[in-house]
């Protein structure tokens, strides 16, 4: 009971997400998705998601505290994702947690998204080992980070590598669509790759060449991936054949899957750090899960991945972050707080 209780607002997408943790234990995760509206224009149209957080917002923190049993007046820290994201998105959350902030005469901490994906970890499985291996994989972004303290402080999370062209998630939602498969396409390729087989097609793995590797040791490359599948599968169309949805879902998941675990564990291993955490919304694809704990088991390397719906946005992941900079007594952010679409880790 002593523990602070902390409400964390997540908008740099296009997920409404109000979360409600005390210390690290999870008491509301509230979220209200656009993505409908913007399948049918197959990604993210940021004006339409800017106003659907606009008309989300306050239902959802209303939501967040019923669920939690909670008053407003009971909270003692606001969280905030202020970047990376889409700027009139973030705009929406970042305003929303300073009037809370204003109006309860509680403390404000901007909390960048990327480290939430990796602190989101702490409501199911505890205290964050660091130092530890974070591979940071979503629509977004696609990093190798060095954390020794998740909160940032004094370069505890630490960039060692990123992808150099689309994000893993970004080449699932281009390969889906090329399938014919809904937006966004992640889950869809999921799903289609279990009837399939993954050795089925040869595709490239990005920056794998001794040559890449050189520069590029813990970089990831996905646009040659997506180029090879549009060409393989207008191949087939050309031939006149039915393309093979399962055997391309699981051949190219397979193909991305690969790499993230090959790159994310040499990662590790070259730093000598033994647990590997995983997030973002692609941790939530089920072979990549399973691949991790097999590879790693080989190398004595733990994974923690948190359960699929604390991968993809939301608030807890926020909420979570903000408890720990709050136990770790870092200082709170002013009013004047900006929202940086493009604020690094
Ligand atoms: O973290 P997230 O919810 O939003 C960003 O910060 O980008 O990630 C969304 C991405 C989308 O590209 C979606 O297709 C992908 O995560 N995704 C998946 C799965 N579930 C969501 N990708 C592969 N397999 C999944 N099961
Ligand atoms: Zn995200």
């Amino acid at each position: 009971r002593d523990e602070p209780l902390v409400l964390g607002i997540e908008t740099s997408c296009d997920e409404t997400g109000v979360g409600i943790v005390r210390g690290h234990t999870l008491l509301a995760d509230a979220v209200a998705s656009s993505v409908e509206e913007h399948a049918r224009f197959g990604g993210v149209v940021p004006e339409v998601a800017s106003r659907a957080h606009l008309e989300a917002m306050v239902p959802t923190i209303q939501r967040a505290c019923d669920t939690a049993g909670v008053a407003l007046s009971d909270v003692d820290a606001i969280a905030v994702t202020h970047g990376p994201g889409l700027a009139g998105a973030l705009l929406v959350g970042v305003a929303s947690a300073k009037a809370l902030a204003l109006s309860l005469g509680k403390p404000i901490y901007g909390v960048n998204h990327l480290a939430a994906h990796v602190a989101v970890d702490q409501l199911e499985h505890g205290p964050l080992p660091e130092p530890c291996l974070a591979l940071l994989v979503s629509g977004g972004h696609s990093s190798l980070l060095k954390v020794t303290d998740i909160t940032g402080y004094d370069g505890g999370v630490d960039p060692m590598g990123a992808t150099i062209d689309d994000a893993a998630g970004e080449a699932f939602d281009k390969v889906a669509r090329l399938l014919g498969l809904p937006f966004p396409g992640g889950p869809h390729i999921d799903r289609a790759a279990r009837e399939g087989n993954q050795v089925a097609i040869d595709f490239p793995r990005g920056l794998s060449t001794r040559r890449d590797l050189e520069r590029h040791r813990f970089d990831f490359s996905f646009s040659g991936l997506k180029t090879a599948v549009a060409r393989w599968v207008e191949a087939r169309e050309r031939s006149g054949e039915p393309v093979p949805v399962a055997d391309v879902a699981a051949s190219f998941q397979e193909a991305v899957c690969d790499v993230l675990v090959r790159k994310a564990l040499d990662a590790a291993s070259s730093e000598g750090i033994e647990d590997l955490m995983i997030g973002g919304g692609v941790a939530a694809n089920s072979r990549l899960r399973a691949l991790a704990e097999e590879q790693a088991t080989k190398l004595g390397i733990r994974v923690r991945v948190p359960r699929p719906g604390l991968c993809t946005d939301n608030g807890a992941m926020v909420a979570a972050l903000g408890s720990t900079m709050v136990a770790r007594g870092r200082t709170p952010s002013t009013l004047d707080l900006p929202a940086d679409s493009s604020l690094p880790v």
